[in-house]
């Protein structure tokens, strides 16, 4: 069997020392694999390149389609961005699969309870406010776009039961809070139940992700696979992480269709860089998930097998475990893991299933439809320190016969036509217009009529209302009442 080629990259301040850890133990688990290492991090920062890798890492990582990576520091300030975000975005790994298991020798309150943990959080990594797409509205107030997409949100689902089959699950959650956002997270969840329509033989429900929470905290046994988008999966992938003894036992890896990344979850850990102090699990169990993904399963297996040994004889780095002091330095930790291996199961390995890296051919997410989309409305966010009455009076003078001001909002909470005497005030309102005849208003008027109040009012923004096959397709404002033709 011929070897396959992964890039690999160190990383930095105890990336090196776990890496090289690592290798050390798939060396002598004779994986068949052969090492591209690349330049990323803060030394080629240090050289100028903004993005954090040369054009060298990148031409490698797209030719083997692997990336096994360390931490890495993103310099603070200097308008540089974090090579995390900046890898997961250029190769679109549109799932960040993490694996929370119970580990024995890492004392938890579960463990010690004797509750097992087996469960995988399945986060959406490219969309949400993750777009960082922000903007100052006025002095007083700021927005964040959060964007959440259909075709998106199906790759990141089906990922997620793909991998409930892989795990032999037999459930899929999808966490959301579609009672507030019902129209990102109404079409995050929606989309869920269409995808989980092609996997019959996997249970499909839904929580609210507070509930979710809770409920992970107080009994997370009754979770196997759990779908999120990528602001909610981040902060309760964390905390699954807390379940099994923190982020070092939690194993990482951003799949895309072309390009896989296999990190460690932790940082740089600049503290003990340097002193072979740090535990390499993270980025092992990585590696093992890693190597499942290329059709490795034997070595994969064996390898955490020796691992799981190793910590369960009570031999472990000194950041966990009851015993401290007379812990095992990162090589030593290592060659105890070697010491375990057992290579006897590993008989075969089905080429097939390697990974083969490929290029984007068309872009399938674009996808046409025969939907009837109809403007209806307009919602103007107009800077003022005047009351909601005033600015009424403004716009219905201003007003086209077939329009009529349906709304004033402030931080989203009607203040007009009617409100609470208790709603406080900011410098931001939001101005919604609507077509009041059943005809067609061609979307050009309506932004006519915003060019017409903007010699009245201050506005910084606008947001076009639609209907899809007439469905409204925009939220109403907490106490707003539904417009007779909506
Ligand atoms: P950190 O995870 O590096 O360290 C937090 C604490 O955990 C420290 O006390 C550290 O000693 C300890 N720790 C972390 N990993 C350990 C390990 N494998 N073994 C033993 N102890 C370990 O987080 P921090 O300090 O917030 O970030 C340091 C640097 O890492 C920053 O430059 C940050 O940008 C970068 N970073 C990189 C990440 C990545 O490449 N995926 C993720 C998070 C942070």
């Amino acid at each position: 069997m011929s070897n396959i080629i992964i890039s690999v990259a160190k990383g930095d301040g105890i990336g090196p020392e776990i890496m090289n850890a690592v290798l050390s133990i798939f060396e002598a688990a004779t994986v068949p694999l052969e090492y591209d290492y690349v330049d990323m991090g803060k030394g080629v920062y240090d050289k100028g390149y903004s993005t954090g890798m040369t054009d060298g890492a990148k031409a490698s990582i797209e030719a083997t389609g692997i990336l096994f990576k360390g931490p890495m520091e993103t310099p603070k300030g200097g308008g540089v961005k974090s090579i995390n975000v900046t890898a997961r975005k250029t190769w679109n790994t549109h799932s960040n699969i993490r694996k929370f298991q119970t580990i024995k020798g890492v004392d938890t309150v579960f463990s010690k309870a004797g509750i097992p943990i087996n469960l995988t959080i399945v986060r959406e990594n490219i969309e949400d406010t993750y777009g960082g797409i922000e903007h100052y509205m006025t002095k007083d107030v700021a927005v964040s776009r959060r964007i959440i997409s259909r075709p998106g949100s199906e790759q990141v689902i089906r990922s997620a039961f793909e991998v409930a089959l892989k795990e032999g699950y037999s459930t899929v959650t999808c966490g959301h809070k579609a009672n507030i956002m019902k129209l990102t997270d109404g079409m995050f969840l929606d989309t869920f139940y269409e995808i989980a329509k092609e996997y019959p033989q996997l249970k499909a429900e839904d929580v609210i992700v507070d509930a979710l929470c809770m409920k992970l905290v107080y009994a997370p046994q009754q979770f196997e696979c759990i779908v999120l988008t990528n602001l909610q999966g981040d902060i309760v992938s964390d905390l699954c992480a807390g379940l099994v003894g923190g982020l070092g036992f939690a194993p990482s890896a951003n799949i895309g269709d072309h390009i896989k990344i296999f990190e460690a979850v932790h940082g740089t850990a600049p503290d003990i860089a340097g002193q072979n102090k740090a535990n390499p699990t993270s980025l092992l169990l990585s590696g093992t998930l890693m190597l499942n993904n290329l059709g490795l399963e034997h070595y994969g297996t064996a390898i955490s097998n020796a691992l799981l040994a190793t910590i369960d004889k009570g031999i472990h780095t000194g950041d966990f475990g009851e015993d401290r002091t007379n812990s095992a330095g990162t090589k030593e930790f290592a060659e105890a893991i070697i010491k375990e291996l057992d290579l006897s199961k590993i008989t075969d390995s089905n080429p097939e299933k390697y990974h083969k890296p490929s290029k984007l051919g068309k872009n399938k997410m674009m996808v046409s439809s025969d939907e009837i989309i109809e403007t209806v409305g307009i919602d103007l966010f107009v800077e003022s320190e005047q009351q909601a009455d005033h600015i009424a009076q403004i716009v219905q003078s201003n007003l086209d016969a077939d329009m009529e001001l349906t709304t004033i909002t402030n931080r989203g909470t009607q203040v007009w036509p009617e409100g609470s005497v208790y709603t406080d005030l900011v410098d931001t309102y939001v101005v919604r217009i609507e077509k009041n005849t059943t005809n067609e208003v061609k979307k050009k008027r309506f932004m006519e009529q915003a060019i017409r109040m903007y010699d009245h009012l201050n506005i910084g923004s606008i947001e076009m209302l639609i209907t899809i096959d007439g469905v409204r397709k925009y939220s109403l404002a907490q106490g707003q009442k539904v417009n007779a033709l909506s």
